[in-house]
């Protein structure tokens, strides 16, 4: 067993230094390839896991070809892209509870696997936006990857563009910053409309005590 687990581990590092290698010199299809042949081979074989998030799409390709730094010209079609996939809660209002939206911002379970099973729409999916934000003073765990999101609407007010700016970033960041590293939160049905208006709310109400 412990022999078994020490040839899993020493697989996937291979792995990770070949895709590394790959990234630098690879096609997007030799990263596929050894996707293919690695994860979906060895990862949870059987356990019902949709793995059809190891596939890039079109956006991802294009971030890996140009290694996150876009030309102006291809930045502009990545966003143009994502713009048009935005989608907007049924009811069209962006800013919904605050409190719900506080229990998706503190939920770290957003990619954990198991939770990214298409056919059950509602797993628990939350945000982990701890993971790489600061948020409420009162929690010292964050991480700083992203920039800090204390006080969001206390520093920008709640106007129009303001609700709809958070909205669609955390719909999916890569409508503004082509290649952004933050995960595409809606895009990949993580959250739905309805958890993202929540989080809005959180961010940009001003009862909400992200903003105290
Ligand atoms: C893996 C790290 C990561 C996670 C998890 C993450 N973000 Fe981000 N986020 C970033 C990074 C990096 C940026 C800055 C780069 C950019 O603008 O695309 C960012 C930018 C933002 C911005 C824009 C900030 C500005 O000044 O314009 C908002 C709003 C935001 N994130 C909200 C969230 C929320 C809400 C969550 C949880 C649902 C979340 N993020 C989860 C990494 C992350």
């Amino acid at each position: 067993m412990i022999r078994k687990k020490i040839v899993i581990a020493s697989t996937l590092a291979a792995a990770v230094v070949a895709l590394a290698g790959c990234a630098a010199s690879g096609t997007p299809q030799d990263v596929q390839a050894l996707a293919d042949q690695t994860f979906k081979a060895s990862f949870l074989p059987g356990k019902g896991q949709d793995l059809t998030r190891l596939e890039q799409d079109q956006t991802q390709i294009d971030c890996s070809v140009s290694k996150a730094a876009p030309s102006e010209t291809l930045a502009e079609t990545i966003k143009a892209r994502v713009a048009k996939s935005i989608v907007y809660p049924a009811d069209g209002k962006l800013m919904g509870d605050w409190k719900a939206g506080a229990k998706v911002f503190n939920d770290g379970f957003a990619y954990r696997i198991g939770s990214f099973i298409p056919s059950k729409p509602d797993a628990v999916r939350a945000g982990n936006c701890y993971a790489c934000h600061q948020g409420e003073a009162k929690e010292a765990a964050y991480g700083n990857m992203g920039s800090s999101l204390q006080h969001w609407g206390k520093i920008r007010g709640q106007s129009e563009p303001i609700v709809k700016y958070t909205y669609e970033k955390i719909y999916n960041a890569k409508a503004f910053n082509a290649c952004s590293a933050m995960p595409r939160l809606g895009h990949n049905q993580i959250l739905s409309p309805k958890h993202i208006s929540d989080l809005v709310a959180y961010l940009v109400s001003p009862d909400s005590p992200l903003n105290k």
